[in-house]
């Protein structure tokens, strides 16, 4: 039995996707947050990650390069819209991207100016968190408070978060402001969901879509913070992570996060898995091979291993379901597709195990575990739906044998006849 290291956090045992679990480091005060340069930290020993490593420049947010040119262009060419709109799922860099545009616009050659600027201290570019300053006294506050001139820059600027949050009236109150806002004043929307922003709201900002950071985007940032943090870490690992951020280089960072506070110098992938509580890899391959083996009794044992590890038999078969995902695209695609995220020496390992199934079998044995994660939901017993599963995959194989061998037979029939 694999041993766990014992767990320096409380933590949730799934994240990504469908859990949203991974929570945000965020002060109560959006406006100080602790961690960043020049802000001391009342009694915090630790900064997280996603603080310390905030880009400051247009050329340091990665994976948003079209949108970064885009905004330096019409910086350069003059062509400033007077509000802008930035949407995408969160931790992909839109706060960042605000500040960064805010300070370029802004641009001083003071240092001191663009750390506030960075910092979100800055008088001129005034952040606004839309989530608790939604009601339509905020809103009549920031219109009020908009025909100052700026004291330092050229202009005030605006930088409303979660923008989406703020009330229908809170809105209709701004709405004339954003029409025809008074020269010195820009305004850049951030939102996760767009579609809740007023299509009149909308129609009067330059919207930019920020897109889900690729996952080996993520991995080269998180391989140069380990490198910059002094630690060591397997590569496999920081694929993992960038994986499991799911777009999100802050949910990648916080996890990084985690990974730190065990102290270890080195980040393996077993901390991660510990961590996580993730299934362990190498097992998960395991019970794969004993299915590509038609062997029930091994698979069984690998099955029950999984579960003594403290894998819920939920989180097993979604496991189960994202390898065979990974094996069935190689076998339809090849060895190269970049459909599969999955790289060195892991990538290696599933090619060769997917060499042992083909296609048709693995969709058919996707399916099957899809539908007993369903039935698992409702079970009193979902171990022993789980163990019909796996043994019923281990044969499979044998199953897709008969199919192709009563294929040939046919075959051999109608050529005779
Ligand atoms: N595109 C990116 N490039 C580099 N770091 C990023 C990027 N996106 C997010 N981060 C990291 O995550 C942290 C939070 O990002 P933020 O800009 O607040 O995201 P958002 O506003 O989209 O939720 C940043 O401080 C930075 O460390
Ligand atoms: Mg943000």
């Amino acid at each position: 039995m694999s041993s766990r290291p014992t767990e320096a956090v409380s933590l949730p045992t799934r994240v990504g996707r469908e859990s949203g679990l991974i929570p945000e480091i965020r002060s109560p005060n959006r406006t100080t947050e602790p961690g960043e340069p020049g802000h001391y930290n009342r009694g915090m020993s630790y900064t997280a990650l996603a603080r310390r490593y905030r880009s400051t420049g247009f050329d340091d947010i990665v994976g948003q390069e079209p949108v970064a040119r885009t905004l330096k262009a019409a910086i350069e060419a003059d062509r400033v819209a007077h509000a802008y709109l930035f949407t995408g799922t969160r931790g992909v860099g839109k706060t960042t991207m605000a500040r960064v545009f805010a300070k370029a616009l802004n641009s001083s050659g003071s240092a001191e100016v663009d750390q506030a600027i960075m910092t979100g201290q800055d008088t001129d570019v005034i952040e606004i968190d839309g989530a608790s300053n939604n009601s339509v006294d905020d809103a009549r506050e920031l219109i009020a408070g908009s025909v100052y001139r700026p004291m330092r820059g050229p202009y005030k600027i605006y930088i409303i978060d979660e923008v989406h949050m703020l009330s229908t009236a809170a809105f209709n109150a701004l709405l004339k402001t954003m029409e025809e806002p008074p020269e010195h004043v820009k305004f850049i929307l951030c939102t996760t969901e767009a579609q809740k922003v007023p299509p009149t709201i909308q129609s009067r900002c330059q919207r930019f879509d920020f897109r889900a950071i690729p996952m080996s985007v993520i991995a080269d940032r998180l391989a140069y913070v380990v490198k910059n943090e002094k630690l060591k870490a397997e590569p496999e690992l920081l694929s993992m992570v960038a994986r499991l951020g799911n777009g999100s280089m802050r949910d990648a960072l916080s996890i990084m996060d985690r990974l730190m506070a065990s102290g270890e110098k080195s980040l393996t992938v077993e901390l991660l898995e510990g961590l996580m509580g993730l299934a362990p890899r190498e097992l998960v391959g395991r019970l794969i091979n004993a299915f590509a083996d038609g062997e029930p009794k091994p698979a069984l044992d690998s099955a029950a291993e999984l579960l003594a590890t403290g894998t819920g038999p939920d989180q097993l078969l979604e496991t189960l379901i994202e390898r065979l995902r990974d094996l069935m695209v190689l076998c339809a695609c090849g060895p190269e597709t970049s459909l599969v995220e999955l790289t060195g020496d892991t990538r290696k390992e599933e090619i060769e195990r997917a060499q042992r199934f083909d296609a048709a079998g693995l969709v058919h044995m996707i399916a099957l575990c899809e539908s007993v994660q369903r039935a698992t939901r409702s079970s009193p017993n979902p171990r022993a739906l789980l163990d019909a599963l796996v043994v019923r995959l281990a044969m499979t194989e044998k199953l897709a044998d008969v199919t192709t061998l009563v294929r040939q037979l046919e075959g051999a029939g109608a050529g005779k006849g």
